[in-house]
């Protein structure tokens, strides 16, 4: 399945100066440890599970699973009858053991530049040992959902460690949510607790998340479901002596935080006098560790539920091997810790690690187009972790605000959450890069706990697009419609033959969901969603999400695909394609592109950019329809919402649950320029 060799055409060979000291130094060392994990995984992360703390050790099988809906329920359970603690392992075996105490674990850099703390691992596991008695305190137990809201804060880390130190389990609302999405999500998860901030400032947006909670545990109320204690931090109040903004200050000295005495207690009051000295509550493997919830397809959000100590071990070597860790890297991952990216990839790897992070409240377009590269130099970040739509984002304003900060000290560039088009990567590649860091492009999910088809920095020659091949212990397969396996050069699902330690056990409160979202379709395999191509060099190539999928003449075509034909223009900054439905073809190919600023759309461009996609892929993909779309409609972590592109493209004015688009008025100039031409 993995070539003997790596391809020498049509590759990017990066990594020279890793392979030094790098983890996994080359091909070869990847392909012989890769078998292992497969063949032997008992053996290969019973390896990697020495390097933890547990307090008791486990009997019997590594992994043990069912994937066949088939042959009975489905479950998933890694390392039975051992006991341990994340947060123990995060913290006090980095602070005890190796010595890590004064080690930086967090450097905190505000939205307005120059509002900045550190934190080390001393003071961090202190701060969680008084935060977790201040929970006990509050009468929260092991196994009680805790629900928190908070903008990007350390105090969010704290939090969440705080939680698991005790055994309960904490369910992350990202603080754009709105208030009904955070109630869905409380009354879903049944939390006994809510723990907030006043607000923050986005860019120069004033957000007050407390009148949102407010509102949220309201609606909970009024659908009979009362929490009981809402846990207030004043981020807003202590930012004082640290804002330069005279307009924040303003708005910090008169702002009024609603408050409901019987409910609300304010974070700091709560530690005062509390012991910074906190027993690990000792959690069985397959105890709940957190509940994180995904959209799905159809109907409300699931809770994807993550457990102990397959999810520690598979976070934590994962962020070891394809970042290859080393102990003096400053790493930035600028994902919200309120997704998965921030749960596995700021919180829990890079702690596990001993690592030191950069923890960024703000955007990267505030005060100006440049703040990510001043940070990177500020802080001398090594390696660096973003998403595609924050590279075409920042594509769009051309090289010079990249070029004004030297940016020698990253080593390993990283992307995550869509497939990036071949056109940002050689941008990220090149311009960020200047052609010497490695880009891993990893493919994973919230469901998948962390990266599972990914390049190795050192190890991995790149092809610009792909995410290459399959992470330890991970068995991908491609299937098509009928559910064969597909082998060599081929198209269809997405599928995972064999459990890892870190893929999720069930969706919270609703198993039958768990098993007919990813295992129905094909028994025997955990379905993605997502669709893939193998090139004759055995790489993987992410085409998009199966829902996304055209089949235009009877042709499969991936929306990815145009969309990546329409960004190699130079005058598209973004592209979102979808379909519209067509009399003979069955479905048309309607796509909506973002320009570069400063070039105007027109019949000329529009000729254009049809030449080019038909020149790129293929007559058959001939758009037919271009639409100028000065933004395009996203959620609040940067996913395109194509379910409303389609519903534009075919002129339907009822869109549907509306709650998770980022900006709403960028729906109204998409339905005024709409090319309202019949096919
Ligand atoms: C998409 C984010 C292509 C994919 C970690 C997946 C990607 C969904 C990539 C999961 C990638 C994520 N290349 N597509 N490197 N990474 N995706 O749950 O469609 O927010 O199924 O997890 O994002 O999104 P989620």
């Amino acid at each position: 399945m993995i070539p003997d060799k790596a391809p020498k055409e049509d590759v990017f060979h990066a990594g020279g100066a890793l392979k030094k000291n790098a983890h996994v130094p080359n091909f070869e060392n990847y392909k012989e440890l890769y078998l292992k994990s497969i063949e032997n995984p008992d053996e290969f992360w019973g390896d990697i599970a020495k390097d933890f703390y547990w307090k008791s050790k486990h009997t019997g099988q590594f992994l043990d699973y069912n994937f066949d809906v088939t042959k009975g329920e489905i479950y998933i359970k890694c390392m039975e009858g051992a006991t341990t603690n994340i947060c123990y392992n995060v913290l006090d075996r980095n602070v005890h053991e190796r010595k890590l105490g004064d080690k930086v674990a967090f450097y905190w850099e505000g939205n307005e530049p120059g509002d900045m703390m550190k934190v080390t691992y001393g003071e961090l596991l202190q701060q969680v040992c008084q935060f977790a008695n201040v929970l006990k305190s509050q009468g929260v137990k092991k196994g009680d959902r805790v629900s928190i809201y908070m903008p990007m804060v350390v105090e969010l880390v704290v939090a969440m460690l705080a939680c698991v130190r005790i055994g309960a389990v904490h369910s992350i609302v990202f603080a754009g949510f709105s208030a009904e999405s955070l109630c869905d999500r409380i009354l879903n998860s049944q939390c006994s607790l809510l723990i907030t901030a006043d607000g923050f400032y986005r860019g120069d947006k004033l957000i007050n998340l407390k009148v949102i909670a407010d509102d949220a545990l309201q609606k909970c109320r009024d659908q009979s479901f009362p929490v009981q204690r809402c846990i207030m931090l004043k981020h807003l109040a202590v930012n004082i002596q640290l804002s330069v903004s005279p307009s924040q200050i303003f708005c910090v000295w008169f702002r009024q935080v609603p408050w409901n005495p019987e409910v609300d207690q304010c974070w700091h009051s709560l530690l005062s006098g509390v012991s910074d000295e906190c027993e690990p509550e000792w959690c069985d493997s397959e105890d709940p560790l957190f509940i994180l919830y995904t959209s799905g397809s159809t109907g409300k959000p699931k809770g994807v539920l993550h457990t102990v100590s397959g999810y520690m071990l598979y976070v934590a070597t994962t962020f070891k091997l394809v970042f290859d860790y080393q102990p003096d890297d400053v790493y930035w991952c600028t994902a919200d810790i309120g997704w998965i990216t921030g749960h596995s990839y700021i919180t829990y790897g890079p702690l596990a690690n001993g690592a030191t992070s950069v923890l960024f409240e703000g955007l990267p377009t505030y005060p100006d187009v440049s703040r990510m590269w001043e940070i990177v130099d500020k802080y001398q970040v090594t390696k660096f972790y973003t998403a595609p739509t924050a590279i075409r984002l920042l594509m769009k304003y051309g090289s010079e605000p990249v070029q004004k900060y030297n940016r020698e000290s990253l080593k390993v560039l990283g992307t995550v959450g869509e497939p990036i088009n071949p056109e940002a990567w050689q941008w990220y590649y090149s311009v960020v890069g200047e052609k010497r860091c490695p880009v891993v492009d990893t493919f994973w999910q919230t469901e998948t706990g962390g990266h599972v088809l990914t390049p190795l920095p050192a190890a991995t020659p790149m092809k610009p697009g792909s995410a290459t091949f399959p992470f330890f212990g991970v068995v991908p397969a491609i299937l098509n419609e009928s559910g064969e396996e597909l082998e060599g050069p081929c198209e269809g699902y997405l599928v995972f033959k064999q459990a890892w330690p870190g893929v999720m056990r069930t969706v919270y409160g609703n198993h039958q969901r768990f098993e007919t979202t990813y295992f129905k379709k094909f028994p025997g395999y955990y379905v993605s969603g997502d669709g893939c191509r193998r090139d004759t060099d055995g790489y993987y190539w992410i085409t998009g999400r199966m829902d996304d999928m055209l089949n235009v003449s009877g042709h499969l075509l991936s929306t990815a695909e145009v969309e990546s034909a329409l960004g190699e223009h130079a005058a598209v900054a973004e592209a979102a394609v979808v379909s519209r439905l067509h009399p003979v073809k069955g479905e048309s190919l309607y796509c909506f592109v973002t320009l570069t600023d400063g070039v105007g759309f027109n019949r000329t461009l529009e000729a254009e950019l049809k030449k080019q996609v038909r020149e790129k892929i293929g007559a058959i993909a001939t758009p037919d329809f271009i639409q100028n779309a000065p933004s395009l409609p996203k959620t609040r972590s940067g996913k395109i919402m194509r379910r409303v592109l389609r519903k534009i493209a075919r002129n339907e004015r009822d869109l549907g649950d509306l709650s998770t688009l980022a900006d709403s008025s960028v729906i109204e100039q998409l339905f005024l320029n709409h090319c309202c031409g019949a096919v």
